[in-house]
């Protein structure tokens, strides 16, 4: 069983996304993550993130795993677990760039689809529905208007200390969103069978409810 979890930024896929994986007892995975690690250890290491063939090789030498602790999933980068900095505002701006380069793309894409293999998992990303597993038993396309993805990204930031200003996170969203959608591989995108879910005045419990039910159908 696969379930595809795709959307634009902030509309509250991971959250649901882990959520509907502990209910249903699958594995989740963060694609997200992976992209924002890469994007975190060029910027530690001052790597000029429009070079595709720099980030190429990046993206082949650096180890990114998951490991589950007591409470958490974390994100460990080359030994470094970088579950917190990978939410900052400099990878945010950063990463929607680092995921345009398709070599890049492919080598995610294919450790993705190796993690997918043989295991019951909810994953969250942009292309998941389209690239990583297109023959999952679910598509689901997760929204919400800007101004609610703007509120719970902004609420998340400063539950973590970072001092929010909402119009940069607007439109730091935007132009994540653009690059996202306009990218030439695993651009985001309603696909034929995605199942469109507007989370905009769901809680996520709602939220979650209605993707139940609908698999539970
Ligand atoms: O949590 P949020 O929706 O803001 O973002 P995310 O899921 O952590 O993804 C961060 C960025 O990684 C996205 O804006 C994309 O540029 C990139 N990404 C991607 O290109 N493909 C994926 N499957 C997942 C993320």
């Amino acid at each position: 069983m696969k379930i595809a979890i795709d959307g634009p930024a902030g509309a509250g896929k991971s959250t649901l996304a882990r959520w509907l994986a502990e209910k249903l007892n699958y594995i989740y995975i963060d694609t997200g993550a992976m992209y924002r690690a890469l994007t975190w250890e060029a910027l530690r290491k001052e790597i000029d993130i429009h070079n595709a063939a720099i980030l190429a090789e990046l993206a082949r030498t650096t180890d990114i795993h998951f490991t589950i602790d007591s409470r958490s999933q974390r994100v460990i980068c080359n030994g470094i677990d970088v579950t917190e900095q990978i939410r900052s505002p400099e990878v945010n701006s950063a990463v929607s760039q680092v995921a345009a380069h398709a070599e890049v793309r492919q080598l995610m894409v294919s450790k993705q689809q190796q993690m997918a293999q043989a295991v019951a998992v909810v994953m969250d990303g942009r292309d998941i529905g389209e690239c990583v597993l297109p023959d999952a038993n679910y598509k689901f396309y997760i929204t919400a208007s800007i101004e609610e993805r703007t509120r719970r990204r902004a609420a998340e930031l400063k539950s973590s200390g970072y001092e929010v200003n909402e119009q940069n996170i607007s439109q730091e969203i935007q132009n994540r969103d653009y690059n996202d959608t306009h990218r030439t591989t695993g651009a985001l995108k309603v696909l034929e069978d995605s199942i469109i879910v507007d989370t905009s005045n769901l809680t996520i419990e709602e939220a979650l409810n209605t993707l139940l039910e609908i698999i539970g159908r």
